[in-house]
């Protein structure tokens, strides 16, 4: 029952906040006998990059097969092109680990004050993670000339979206939702966006309690934020996901309190636990980025391990101060450093 964690601190504000969340799930293992856990940290980055001229070693994913969950910051480097850090990174680990879901909770926490304070707002939306707009099929001809064009395919599959909807339903069973709302556009995107509608249709009525919602994206967006309590489970294609699960983080305190989760569900392969944010370059060693989103992401990683009690008290013990506001960075409108709001997480963990 040893959890191996493998840790990819990663670029920016990576570092600074994984180093919060490792201290928290030391003092959970301190604190409860039955909860062992190690890990093992790599120093894959853009400095890595600009070392070895490559982001990861050639059997960076043998080496990573082999533990339980890996516990992800950021990437992201002014140094190194985005779409090489992205290509080389986080791409492969997704793709060859199968980690077809991405899960984002969109939860108002307690303490958090935003124009929707009092409002019960608590979804998730999964992403489609490994296929959709996301695809390197295309290309580009004429380059340079004026009558140059770019071709960027979209590669929706029946059996991938079949997948996602069947992970949104049987989440929305599980946690007592109601209804699963998908996010389509397929009045004008007419191939890939109705084969997605379709596949979406056919595993909801195998669910019959579940309700489905269809909404199309633009709207959908827009509802995120006049109405964002109505929502439970949303199933979107990878883009559309992508967009979404900003939005929503943007609707309920920001991107320094958003976490998220790479599943394989089947379990073949590692679950990956990342923030949603990126390596926050405007602000990195400063100090001051919050390390709630990465401390949080930690917490879905104990849940997906088996330890939903342990997630429960990061939670709550990540409210507790949320509602103190004695200790805020400066995302929450304080003046608090990384350390002294991972510190006071600690200390809420201590006294629960
Ligand atoms: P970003 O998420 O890094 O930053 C957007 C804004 O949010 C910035 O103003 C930043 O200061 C703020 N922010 C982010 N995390 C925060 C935290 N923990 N506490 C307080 N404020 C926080 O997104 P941006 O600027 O678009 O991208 C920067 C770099 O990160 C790029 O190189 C991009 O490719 C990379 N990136 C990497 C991701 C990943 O590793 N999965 C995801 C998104 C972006
Ligand atoms: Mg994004």
């Amino acid at each position: 029952n040893n959890h191996r964690i493998a840790v990819i601190p990663g670029d920016g504000v990576g570092p600074e906040v994984v180093n919060e969340a490792v201290k928290v799930l030391e003092l959970l293992k301190k604190l409860d006998p039955s909860f062992e856990i190690e890990f093992d940290t790599f120093d894959w980055s853009s400095n890595y990059y600009l070392s070895h001229g490559k982001m990861m070693p050639e059997d960076a994913l043998d080496t990573l097969k082999k533990y339980d969950a890996i516990l992800f910051g950021a990437i992201g480097d002014k140094r190194v092109p985005d779409d090489v850090t992205v290509w080389d990174l986080i791409m492969p680990i997704r793709k060859k680990f199968k980690q077809y879901i991405n899960l984002r909770p969109v939860k108002l926490l307690k303490g958090v004050d935003c124009r929707f304070t009092g409002e019960d707002i608590d979804f998730v939306i999964i992403r489609e993670n490994a296929e959709g707009e996301y695809s390197n099929s295309g290309g580009r001809l004429y380059q340079g000339l004026e009558q140059e064009i770019a071709v960027q395919n979209t590669i929706i599959t029946r059996l991938g979206t079949e997948k996602v909807a069947k992970f949104a339903f049987e989440y929305a069973k599980k946690h007592g939702k109601g209804t699963v709302t998908s996010a389509t556009k397929s009045n004008a995107i007419i191939h890939s966006m109705k084969l997605w509608d379709e596949a979406v249709h056919k595993v909801g009525q195998e669910f019959p309690s579940i309700n489905l919602q269809s909404y199309y994206i633009d709207a959908l967006a827009a509802y995120f934020v006049s109405r964002p309590e109505d929502f439970e489970v949303v199933v979107a294609s990878n883009l559309f996901g992508d967009i979404l699960s900003d939005l929503g983080s943007a609707v309920v305190g920001g991107l320094g309190l958003s976490p998220s989760a790479n599943l394989n569900p089947d379990g073949e392969f590692p679950s990956m636990f990342e923030p949603v944010h990126g390596s926050a370059p405007d602000i990195a060693g400063k100090g001051i980025a919050n390390p709630i989103a990465q401390i949080w992401s930690s917490a879905l990683m104990l849940e997906h391990l088996g330890r939903k009690d342990l997630a429960i008290v990061i939670l709550e013990s990540i409210e507790q101060v949320l509602l103190q506001k004695e200790v805020q960075t400066p995302d929450l409108g304080g003046n608090a450093t990384t350390s002294e709001m991972g510190t006071a997480i600690r200390d809420a963990i201590q006294q629960l």
